[in-house]
């Protein structure tokens, strides 16, 4: 070695272990690489820092403070691209470790069934224990069904297409099609389909252009009930709707009937419902004796069976059940609300 090292090849020399140290220690993709990038570069034995500071001691006195000043900027910068470095793996070691399994697990958010769901289903059952099976129909009916054969004659202001949903022609239904407006469409179709005795019911949404607030909506659910057979009378009708209501809302409650009307029972009431300590008698739904008329158009004969049937709204029921005062809950998808139940 020169006695007199220059100071400019001891600086280039400085700033290519500055480089080498740097990319080395930077591109370590494992502990054992940053190791052997750390021992090259930093090793206190033979490592290049320690080979660069014992140079010092071959420059001029005059060079040693420039230098000297070089090398520590070198020194931390290395030292400091090192502590990066270990960090750096640190961090991702983390990131592949396996599942700790101590840690509390993510709780699942369990569905549930609708309220509405719940309460059909709970009528179905006390309704099964009476001795009714469940009935179907459709949604999208026809007029026979919705009007004709209810004893709705063409003139009746219940047919006014301002009061109901029809489909537009050619819907592929043949005859004029419309959303339901009652249950009682499921009354001519099981009869149409079977000669009696019959006893059923039918759940289902029915649609009617009402202004939506706090008890309306235009579209919500109804329980139709049916029962045809030989000698089949009021005191049933009521005895039946005295059993349901007390299974359903409690021994105390109470209800009364109401003379009404509609096309299609006759004589027709108002079913109302009083709740133990309540003050005020509550509409929960129409019934009466099939009508005479209705029999006929299903080709039953009226002097051989009678036969009574009742509609409550679903809605309604449930919403006493509860202590919910507005409809409009049950249609918002409000998980709060929904949790409850
Ligand atoms: N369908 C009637 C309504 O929607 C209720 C009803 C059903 C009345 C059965 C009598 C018999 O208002």
């Amino acid at each position: 070695m020169n006695a007199t090292d220059s100071l400019e090849s001891a600086l280039a020399d400085l700033e290519a272990l500055r480089a080498s140290g740097r990319s080395a220690l930077a591109q370590a993709q494992d502990s054992a690489a940053l190791e052997a990038a750390r021992v090259e570069h930093l090793g206190l034995k033979q490592g290049r820092l320690k080979t660069a500071q014992e140079r010092l001691k071959s420059l001029e006195p005059a060079a040693r403070r420039d230098y000297g000043r070089a090398f520590n900027e070198v020194k931390a910068e290395l030292e400091q691209a090192l502590e990066d470095a270990r960090n750096r793996l640190a961090h991702a070691t983390v990131q592949v470790e396996p599942v700790d399994v101590t840690l509390p697990g993510i709780r699942p958010r369990i569905g549930r069934l609708h309220p509405l769901t719940l309460t059909m289903t709970e009528l179905k059952n006390i309704f099964g224990r009476l001795g009714f099976s469940v009935a179907q129909g459709p949604e999208v009916e026809d007029v026979w069904h919705n009007f004709e054969a209810l004893n709705i004659p063409e003139s009746h202001p219940a047919r006014d297409p301002l009061d109901n949903f029809y489909l537009a022609a050619g819907a592929g239904i043949g005859q004029r099609a419309m959303l339901r407006s009652q249950t009682s469409t499921v009354q001519i179709r099981v009869m149409e389909k079977q000669p009696p005795p019959v006893r059923v019911i039918a759940i289902g949404r029915v649609y009617r252009p009402d202004t939506v607030d706090a008890t309306h909506s235009f579209m919500f659910h109804q329980i139709e009930g049916l029962m045809v057979e030989r000698g089949a009378t009021m005191a049933d009708l009521k005895s039946v709707l005295s059993l349901f209501a007390q299974a359903y809302l409690g021994t105390e409650v109470k209800i009364r009937f109401r003379p009404s009307f509609f096309p299609f029972t006759e004589p027709s009431v108002e079913v109302d419902m009083l709740w133990h300590g309540k003050a005020r008698w509550v509409e929960m739904g129409g019934a009466g004796m099939v009508d005479p008329n209705v029999l006929r158009a299903v080709g039953y004969d009226p002097e051989e069976v009678s036969g009574f049937a009742f509609g409550l709204g679903v809605e309604r029921l449930c919403m006493r059940r509860y202590g919910i005062d507005d409809i409009r809950l049950f249609y918002q998808n409000d998980v709060g609300f929904l949790r409850q139940f």
